[in-house]
């Protein structure tokens, strides 16, 4: 007879785009704990002999309410274990933290796998300090496993670059979203037998919260919802764009944020932009004195005037806003223009066209098979990429395995290899 083993994981968060893909993952080990517990479901009989233990560290790195709280709440992630409360800094100081801090974590909790997700700052910290951790005189360490490895912009000036790129050199096991990860990780030599293609957690998260999300009041509170039913799009919602900007290349320079600025000019005359600002970029804007391409940030939650939506064609700034309001905003829009990399990937979920400001993107299958086109960061190829996207009948088709079963194709990844783990650590007798 089977005898069910206890493997402990321990699962690192640090800032918001990892919220949406850990989520899953967290769920997933839930479900198979309480199936296992109450032995009832015959198809995982003889599937694994693991009871997971989960240790959820948030790193801190994002730390405000609308970067972080609101998000656990939104995906009913369970409140972090620990919390290194880490907090912003220069990427060598904030990586730095994030390495002392979560070795003593580390070592205290021992865990059989680390799961880092997607290619932030605590992503690599942490996978780099279970790269090299040793247990025991026999150098024990955990097994890492990278979801979202793979993606590659080429360009090295993106700190996310360097992020994945390491992560996926120190990782044992590399869960991949679209068929570029795999050609990427061969061609830079890291064995198949680590790599497996599982799909987009991120699209999981969508997936499974696409319903609960348009029940969010957003519309309403944004007054974006058409009087005139038969005149609005079909779901009787008015016509408006979603922005979002936070990349440092993007916000952190004066010209090139001002060309984004004027770029996006033609659009704001045209239908209400609604732009909820990451920190980042509200700080820019107060720094640089660019109010004037803004109607005055409002904080939402009806203190805002419904006369004001675009009706002065310049941008609505508003606070960041929870995943459930942001789905609904993003799964109504006309156009969203981003410089964000979930984002390439939602739309192109959603069927949404979507204007990347970047000159370069890692995640290609979105305009290969989806529907996001590459605008560089000039005014006129922002121009002409809106232009295009308003005017072509935009359609995509979503890429394979985006499903909403990745993260229980990465459990079952896992937990072989945390068999295999355990039997060369304790051979099994016979
Ligand atoms: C980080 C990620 C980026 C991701 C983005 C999503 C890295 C290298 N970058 O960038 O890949 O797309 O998160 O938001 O890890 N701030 C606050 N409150 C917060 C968090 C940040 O005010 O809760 C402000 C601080 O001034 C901070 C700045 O935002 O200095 C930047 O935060 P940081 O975590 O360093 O990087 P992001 O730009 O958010």
């Amino acid at each position: 007879m089977e005898t069910t083993k206890t493997a402990k994981i321990l699962t690192i968060v640090g800032a918001r785009p990892n919220f949406m893909k850990a989520a899953p993952i967290l769920a997933a080990i839930r479900n198979q704990n309480e199936r296992q517990a109450l032995q009832a479901d015959p198809a995982s009989a003889g599937k694994s002999r693991f009871t997971l233990q989960n240790v959820l560290v948030h790193t801190g790195q994002h730390y405000d309410e609308a970067m972080s709280d609101r998000f656990f709440a939104d995906l009913n992630i369970p409140k972090p274990d620990v919390h290194l409360g880490v907090g912003s800094g220069s990427h060598a100081a904030q990586t730095a933290e994030i390495m002392k801090r979560f070795e003593e974590v580390l070592l205290r909790e021992r865990p059989d796998l680390l799961i880092v997700v997607g290619d932030v700052n605590s992503t690599l910290g942490c996978a780099l300090v279970a790269a090299k951790i040793s247990f025991d005189a026999k150098g024990t360490r955990p097994l890492i496993a990278h979801v979202e490895a793979g993606l590659r912009s080429f360009d090295r000036d993106m700190p996310e670059e360097i992020n994945r790129i390491l992560t996926d050199h120190v990782a044992d096991l590399l869960f991949v979203t679209e068929e570029s990860g795999l050609r990427n990780l061969r061609q830079e030599g890291v064995p198949d037998a680590k790599v497996h293609f599982v799909g987009n957690t991120m699209i999981d998260s969508l997936l499974a919260f696409k319903e609960q999300a348009n029940g969010s009041n957003i519309l309403d509170r944004l007054s974006l919802r058409s009087r005139n039913r038969g005149n609005g799009s079909a779901n009787g919602t008015n016509r408006y764009a979603l922005l979002t900007l936070h990349r440092p290349s993007n916000v952190d320079e004066p010209a090139t944020f001002l060309n984004i600025l004027k770029g996006l000019e033609e659009l704001s005359g045209s239908c209400p932009v609604i732009f909820p600002a990451h920190p980042r970029t509200q700080k820019r804007i107060a720094e640089f004195g660019f109010n004037q391409f803004f109607s005055a940030k409002d904080g939402i939650q009806g203190k805002e005037q419904s006369s004001s939506a675009g009706a002065n064609g310049s941008i609505r700034m508003i606070d960041p806003l929870g995943y459930l309001d942001f789905l609904c905003l993003m799964s109504h829009a006309t156009i969203v223009i981003t410089d964000s990399g979930g984002i390439q990937e939602e739309t192109t979920c959603l069927g949404v066209p979507c204007v990347t400001v970047r000159e370069n993107t890692e995640r290609p299958i979105t305009v290969k098979v989806g529907t996001n086109v590459l605008a560089g960061t000039s005014q006129e190829g922002i121009r002409q990429a809106t232009r295009q996207q308003l005017e072509s009948r935009v359609t995509g088709a979503v890429p394979e395995r985006w499903d909403g079963k990745s993260a229980q194709r990465i459990l079952e990844v896992i937990c072989h290899a945390l068999e295999e783990k355990a039997a060369k650590v304790v051979p099994i007798a016979g």
